[in-house]
């Protein structure tokens, strides 16, 4: 018998359900995003998403069902996040799951955020011609992680590299600020870099002899540019403003690229993988995955823009490895803010 179930996502500032079929096969992914919300702040602001989370929790997981084709009472199980994210945003998300888990009596299943992610790529697997198998080298690029993990089998993982300072999604967002540009500041960094010709440049973050990553330096190196030349904090006339910020853009992009597809690439080397997997929202850039896929003498499994930033459907595709293993989730589970993977 396939095995329906159901994933919510409520750790950071997108209410997402979504219905996944054997760990594999995406039936619905519904996503409400709260960006405009937040937009005017420059950044979320967790008391208002937690808030946001609870007006639109219900009308997502129904329309995740409906779309799939099914009711909630079909589901076999319920995934939900439950680390790491914003407390009070969990919070609602695992509170809506405990009881649709009690009222309809189907296994509960606590899914990490970060673990959600490498199983995105699970949804679009069907795409390759072979299954590489494990291991696999993940990079997990979002807004709170940059993360490469050695995936040894399902559920088994090893942090081999970190970043040190900023996430590479967090460092998008403070360089789309300096430039004043709109958040979230990647999707703006790579619109606006489509444009450049590529004649600024910024120094790289090598950190040597590690697998970890540094990226505050850049956003400080661009940050000094972007006061020199009169862009920031307010741009000065006679500035050709859209053009450096272009330009800019572009340089800053192209060095958290490079830096983060060298490591990558290394790390595949260095513990003989079978295959690349990207997830997390920073792993959307079109240039990282080009850069990615162009470097890489290995199969590199991405999937779709969508399903690289937060959603529902990845944390059910999660859910669903554990749900087979019989690793169900104890009813007074908690929120875990910090959960580490690996
Ligand atoms: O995974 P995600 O949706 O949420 C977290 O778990 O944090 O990642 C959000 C991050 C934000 O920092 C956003 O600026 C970045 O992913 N992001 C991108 C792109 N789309 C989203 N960064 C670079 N290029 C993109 N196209
Ligand atoms: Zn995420």
């Amino acid at each position: 018998m396939p095995i329906k179930i159901l994933g919510i996502e409520t750790s950071c500032d997108e209410t997402a359900a979504g219905v996944v079929v054997d760990g594999q096969t995406l039936l619905s992914n519904v996503i409400s995003s709260q960006v405009d919300l937040h937009a005017k702040y420059g950044g979320v602001v967790p008391e208002l998403a937690s808030r946001q989370h609870v007006r639109d929790l219900i009308p997502v997981l129904e329309q995740a069902a409906s779309d799939s084709g099914f009711g909630l009472e079909d589901m076999d199980a319920i995934a939900v996040t439950y680390g790491p994210g914003l407390a009070g945003s969990l919070i609602t998300g695992v509170n809506a799951a405990k009881a649709i888990s009690y009222s309809l009596g189907i296994p509960l299943l606590g899914v990490n955020h970060l673990e959600g992610h490498i199983y995105a790529s699970w949804l679009s697997k069907g795409n390759l011609e072979d299954d590489p198998g494990f291991p696999l080298a993940c990079l997990v690029a979002s807004g709170g992680h940059t993360d490469l993990l050695l995936m040894e089998g399902h559920g088994r993982y090893k942090l081999v590299g970190r970043t040190r300072d900023d996430a590479a999604g967090e460092a998008f967002d403070k360089a789309a600020r300096i430039l004043g540009l709109g958040f979230p500041g990647g999707p703006e960094i790579q619109r606006v870099s489509a444009g450049a010709t590529g004649e600024e440049t910024l120094p790289r973050a090598w950190m040597k002899d590690t697998l970890d990553f540094s990226f505050s330096g850049i956003k400080t190196a661009l940050l000094h540019i972007a006061q020199d030349r009169g862009l920031y904090p307010y741009p000065e006339d006679g500035v050709d403003q859209e053009r450096l910020v272009c330009e800019l853009a572009a340089a800053f992009q192209e060095s958290v690229v490079d830096v983060i597809s060298a490591k990558l690439v290394d790390m595949a080397a260095k513990y003989k993988v079978k295959g690349l997997v990207l997830g997390g929202g920073v792993t959307a850039n079109s240039r990282l995955r080009e850069e990615i896929i162009k470097r890489s003498p290995l199969p590199v499994i991405i999937p779709p823009p969508i399903l690289c930033t937060d959603n529902g459907a990845m944390i059910a595709a999660c859910g669903y490895f554990q749900y087979q293993r019989g690793d169900d989730t104890p009813m007074d589970i908690d929120v875990n803010p910090g959960l580490p993977l690996g």
